[in-house]
């Protein structure tokens, strides 16, 4: 593997999943990692992140101690050349408030290694304030920049390199191919990490971890839990038991159409608990948004714990953790402390402490592209695997007020125009997300001679990258207005469509 230290880079996932694009597995882990657990993942080779910090700035990351002992060939980036540099007696200068950022000319000087069989003149992405000023001992220069004598530097005889810009993001013209040279060219590693390889060391694994034992899965239909499904099932059969609970704030026929999925196709071990009236019931009057989310997941957590002890005795829950989650939750590194903390997942978050679960999160290295290539080559359906993202708490946050069985069904109905017309349009895999919103008003129209006095949909659509910020999608005007027409059309008790057209930040995604 290739290990990527962590110096607080927005890049730094990008740069593990570049890597793994070689075939190749990579981790992240944090700076302060010791060597000792560093060798024992023994990596074939080491990436410095880049980060926001100087060099100079007091309590900035260093290198960790040791490294440069190991033998294992390093590349530094941005930050990370600036600390290789600063640590093996070259010059860093700080930057003068002037940071470099965006699109520079970058002139190879040696075509070999890192630019092996790389074009002279290529266009980089910088993003810099401090820069290398001179050289440690051993190293020369591999490119340059107008503004910027050491674009690129490296000591061939130590297999130690640095660039000041960032290969791993796309603005970087054959940034993949300097990364895939140092990956396999100077770390000599094969491409063997694939999908069919993951999924065999996985089985295996799991095999060993369970045993004997039962494994109980949550499944929502989305690709995380329904892909996590078929690999458990590849891996264990029947010892494997889903339970999907239906709190009746699903899209249109989404219920039967899970249940059947699974159960018919995969022959997996499926228990469908209908549970909508205890939650229609539970959410009656209420109309304050985190009221409700409080609300369906208590509820959540309790038919689950219910209904479980119904079915026997589990000795292991499965999750479809992924990556980022475990990123985010601070624990790169340590997947043992990790695997203490249930994540806390609308689905499965608070789980009371006397249910003792051993998890299996077989997922939990991987990136949500990952997910989708695992899921296709464990035969999971393209309509899962591509499926855009479904809050837990369903409909319910997407109808504002009250949340009836009446109006789920208003809901649906609109919902189920908006989503067959965005995939009629071709646009269902582009846009992150697209769906309709029950508004609390109703408002004045003329339907015939009759005047009416109905509901108002909203209709949503955005693009983004992780829903951390999104925009409003520019949907074609044609297509809103087919939309609209079908919805006041079709859905009685609608007369209205109007379109949202803000953007996260600094509104939110869904409407509560
Ligand atoms: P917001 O509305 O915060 O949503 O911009 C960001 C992304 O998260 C999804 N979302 C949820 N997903 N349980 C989930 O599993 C939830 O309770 C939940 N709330 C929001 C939302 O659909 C969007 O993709």
């Amino acid at each position: 593997m290739i290990i990527v230290i962590d110096y607080g880079s927005q890049y730094n996932e990008l740069i593990a999943r570049r890597v793994r694009e070689c075939n190749v597995y990579s981790e992240l882990v944090p700076h302060d990692i010791s060597i000792p657990d560093l060798k024992a993942k023994a990596p074939k080779g080491i990436i410095l992140s880049g980060g926001p910090n100087s060099v100079y700035d007091k309590n900035s990351p260093s290198l960790p101690k040791g490294l440069l002992d190991l033998n294992v060939p390093i590349l530094g980036i941005c930050y990370g050349m600036q600390l290789l540099a600063h640590e093996l007696g070259g010059k860093v200068t700080p930057s003068t408030n002037k940071r470099e950022y965006g699109k520079t000319e970058l002139s190879i000087d040696d075509t070999t290694d890192i630019f092996d069989g790389l074009p002279r003149s290529l266009t980089c992405w910088m993003s810099h304030g401090d820069s290398v000023t001179a050289l440690p001992k051993g190293f020369k220069v591999l490119a340059h920049t107008s503004s910027v004598p050491y674009a690129a530097v490296g000591d061939a005889s130590r297999h130690i390199y640095a660039v000041q810009f960032h290969p791993e993001v796309v603005h970087t013209n054959k940034g993949m191919e300097m990364i895939r040279n140092f990956v396999h060219g100077i770390c000599k590693e094969k491409p063997e990490w694939t999908m069919a390889s993951f999924i065999e060391r996985q089985v295996k694994e799991i095999r060993e971890k369970v045993g004997k034992g039962k494994v109980l899965l949550g499944l929502s239909g989305g690709v995380d839990s329904t892909t996590v499904a078929a690999l458990l099932h590849k891996a264990i059969g029947d010892q494997l038991v889903c339970m999907f609970i239906d709190q009746g704030f699903m899209r249109m026929n989404e219920a039967e159409k899970i249940v059947k999925m699974v159960a018919k196709h995969f022959q997996i071990n499926l228990v469908h608990i209908d549970a909508k009236e205890r939650f229609f019931k539970k959410i009656k009057g209420v109309t304050d948004p985190e009221e409700k989310r409080k609300i369906i997941g208590n509820e959540f957590v309790r038919v689950f714990e219910e209904e479980s002890k119904k079915i026997g005795h589990f000795e292991f829950l499965a999750q479809g953790t992924l990556y980022p989650d475990v990123i985010e939750s601070a624990v790169v590194g340590d997947v043992s402390k990790a695997a203490v903390k249930i994540k806390t997942h609308h689905n499965v978050g608070g789980l009371p402490d006397d249910m003792k679960f051993k998890l299996i999160e077989p997922m939990r290295m991987l990136f949500k592209d990952e997910v989708r290539k695992l899921g296709m080559e464990l035969g999971v359906a393209e309509e899962i695997v591509w499926r855009q993202p479904f809050p837990g708490p369903g409909l319910a946050i997407r109808i504002l007020g009250e949340v009836t069985p009446e109006r789920v069904k208003i809901l649906q109905e609109a919902d189920d125009i908006v989503l067959d017309e965005v995939k009629k349009a071709g646009l269902y895999r582009i846009l992150w997300q697209s769906f309709a919103v029950l508004l609390p008003i109703k408002t004045v129209g003329v339907m015939g001679d009759q005047r009416t006095y109905m509901n108002t949909i909203a209709i949503r659509a955005v693009t983004s990258e992780d829903a951390m910020t999104a925009n409003w999608a520019e949907l074609p005007y044609e297509l809103l207005g087919r939309i609209s027409s079908r919805i006041i059309n079709e859905v009685p008790g609608v007369n209205r469509v109007v379109y949202d057209i803000s953007s996260k930040p600094p509104a939110t995604i869904e409407w509560e």
